[in-house]
């Protein structure tokens, strides 16, 4: 090695021993003939000193070099007087004398800083990633990961799980996502594409008899990104035979438990705490609640349903709700926030947030149109407290549910009742099997299209398909889907059905799913399963919101990496190689 310990090993019971570090310059200060220099690497960040009586070479090598240089430097580790220790540094007790000193390598100045708080511009940022890597919270992101991965290779196969890869390059088989396409040079006109996820790759395994498959594996879906969305993305991939639902969920919840008290030291009560889906909707207006607040929703819709304000009464006469969220008095609303609201749920389509505050008298622009009777069945129902306020939000169910959510979210935010460090995972069940697409004028899948309908419900598949329940569920942490899963239809003729049911023709069928149909057929064990999102999970345990900030090379929103620059053209040749012509 070329050095003896990292910058971040040194102590006092060191001192007296002659030691070699290598590091990043990190700062320098000159004090005419006596020059400090702190070096850094991951590790950490030890002070050398170079003093006036330093050989020649050591003093000339060090006196050249500049911030981000690579250096060597050898000497006796000694402890600082008294007053110069750093407290906040784990090497802040000593300092190395240098007795050798060598320019490794130079750096020209850097286009981005890598100490202190200095941001620059995104994109200069985002090319320079390599860069932002020397910074300790990306650093210390990616050592997390790494553990985390560890954590999950342990537990998995500490409970009888068999690791197995699986292909990325596949047949197109569309569903949720938009796939990646990879053209074949062997077999010009055709295409594979990249994995979406291995769903059917693992239910391929339980129907050969693997019976509990895991797979730490990277995921891609040309989709529209977001904080919590990239291209290609990592999940923990596990599927088990002979399982119920419970079964499935306790594998989950196990390993999540372990993950909430190795990586973020929080010590969570088991079971998690679960809803159904028509619950979470009904209180939060939302299928992946942030429960780290309370702040619910109440429908008052029977309250107001003779209301003297039209906007209420109309919505209710249409067959949608009006929905209230009451902020307690210790919770200051200014009217500055009051007024800005509307802008919140207007991504929703809700066409405003009407308001009032209770007091002696009530105030606001909903207050004048409400009753005595009204307002004591308001107070009653929402349990708002005096100076508190009422915020509704009025409109057809599909409209005033969600944009209910955001602002729920959105209060919790900016209200910070979000505290940092505290844990919330939930469960959400029940969900149904499909939803209408009013767009495309068909029914969609909730899960994916191989999650089981519950039994009781089979009678409706053709005839009312928007009752059917499913076997798919969700685990959520503070707000962040950050698994999904479901058991399986492992019946070939379901299947089919299930198909048939969100628009595909038989024809359609065969070809896609041919090979899925025929394998049912063949002896396939009931079987379920999960897929954990790392880049989210590893996120949230960390107290971050945008997963780009736990991925070492992460694309923009755009999907571009700046670093490298793709996706970029290729040359004309290539193109021919795979018989593609550009349009
Ligand atoms: P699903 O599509 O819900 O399920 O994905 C599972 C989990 O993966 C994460 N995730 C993402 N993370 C980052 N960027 C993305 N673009 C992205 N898309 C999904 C989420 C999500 O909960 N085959 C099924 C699982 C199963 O049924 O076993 C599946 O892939 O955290």
């Amino acid at each position: 090695m070329l050095r003896s310990h990292t910058c971040g090993e040194l102590r006092a019971v060191s001192a007296g021993s002659r030691v070699t570090l290598c590091g990043w310059v990190l700062s320098r200060r000159d004090h005419g003939g006596l020059l400090f220099l702190d070096l850094r690497d991951r590790f950490g960040v030890t002070q050398v000193v170079v003093e006036p009586d330093a050989p020649v070479a050591a003093r000339d090598a060090s006196g050249r070099a500049r911030l981000e240089w690579v250096v060597r430097a050898s000497g006796v580790v000694r402890v600082r007087p008294g007053a110069t220790t750093n407290r906040d540094r784990a090497t802040g007790e000593v300092e190395v004398v240098v007795d050798a000193f060598e320019v490794l390598n130079t750096s020209e100045p850097l286009p981005i800083a890598v100490a202190g708080p200095d941001r620059s511009a995104e994109e200069t940022e985002l090319k320079y990633r390599y860069l932002q890597v020397r910074r300790p919270e990306l650093n210390k992101a990616l050592v997390t990961r790494a553990r985390t991965n560890q954590l999950i290779r342990d537990h998995m196969t500490g409970t009888g799980f068999i690791e197995v890869e699986t292909p990325c390059l596949l047949k197109s088989t569309p569903e949720g996502a938009r796939d990646y396409l990879v053209p074949s040079r062997v077999h010009p006109g055709s295409f594979y594409a990249l994995l979406q996820s291995p769903q059917l790759l693992k239910q391929l395994l339980m129907i050969g008899g693997m019976d509990r498959y895991w797979q730490i594996v990277r995921c891609f879906r040309d989709e529209n990104l977001r904080a919590d969305r990239q291209p290609e993305f990592t999940q923990l991939d596990v599927e088990m035979s002979f399982v119920t639902e419970e079964d499935v969920q306790e594998v989950a919840e196990a390993l999540l438990h372990v993950l909430l008290r190795e990586v973020a030291g929080a010590d969570v009560p088991r079971p998690f705490q679960r809803l159904t889906h028509a619950q979470a909707m009904e209180r939060y207006g939302s299928d992946k609640p942030d429960l780290r607040f309370e702040l619910p929703v109440h429908d008052v819709s029977k309250t107001l349903a003779n209301c003297a304000f039209s906007v209420f009464r109309d919505a209710i006469a249409s067959g949608g709700v009006v929905r209230v969220i009451a902020v307690p008095a210790k919770h200051a609303l200014s009217r500055k926030d009051l007024d800005g609201l509307p802008a919140v749920v207007a991504d929703r389509g809700a066409k405003g947030v009407a308001w009032c505050r209770l007091g002696a008298e009530w105030s606001g622009p909903a207050s004048k149109h409400l009753t005595p009777a009204e307002k004591d069945a308001l107070r009653l129902e929402t349990g708002v407290d005096e100076g508190g306020v009422l915020l509704f939000l009025a409109g057809p169910r599909t409209i005033a549910v969600p944009a209910s959510g955001d602002l729920r979210l959105f209060l919790g935010k900016h209200l910070h009742l979000q505290t940092p460090g505290v844990m919330k995972p939930l469960w959400v069940l029940g969900f149904p099997l499909v939803e209408w697409n009013p767009d495309e004028q068909r029914w969609d899948s909730v899960h994916h299209p191989f999650t089981a309908p519950v039994a009781e419900d089979l009678a409706l598949l053709e005839t009312d398909p928007g009752r059917v329940r499913s076997h798919g569920y969700d685990l959520t942490l503070n707000g962040f889907e950050i698994l999904g899963g479901s058991i399986r239809i492992h019946d070939a003729g379901l299947q089919r059905r299930v198909l048939r049911l969100i628009g595909m023709s038989d024809q359609q069928i065969d070809e896609r799913f041919g090979f899925l149909l025929e394998a049912l057929a063949y002896g396939a064990p009931p079987h379920g399963g999960f897929a954990m999102g790392m880049d989210r999970v590893i996120a949230v345990l960390m107290g971050l919101v945008n997963i780009r900030d736990v991925i070492a090379f992460p694309k923009t929103t755009s999907a571009t990496d700046l670093m490298t620059g793709a996706p970029s053209p290729v040359d004309e040749r290539q193109l021919a190689e795979l018989g593609i012509r550009l349009a």
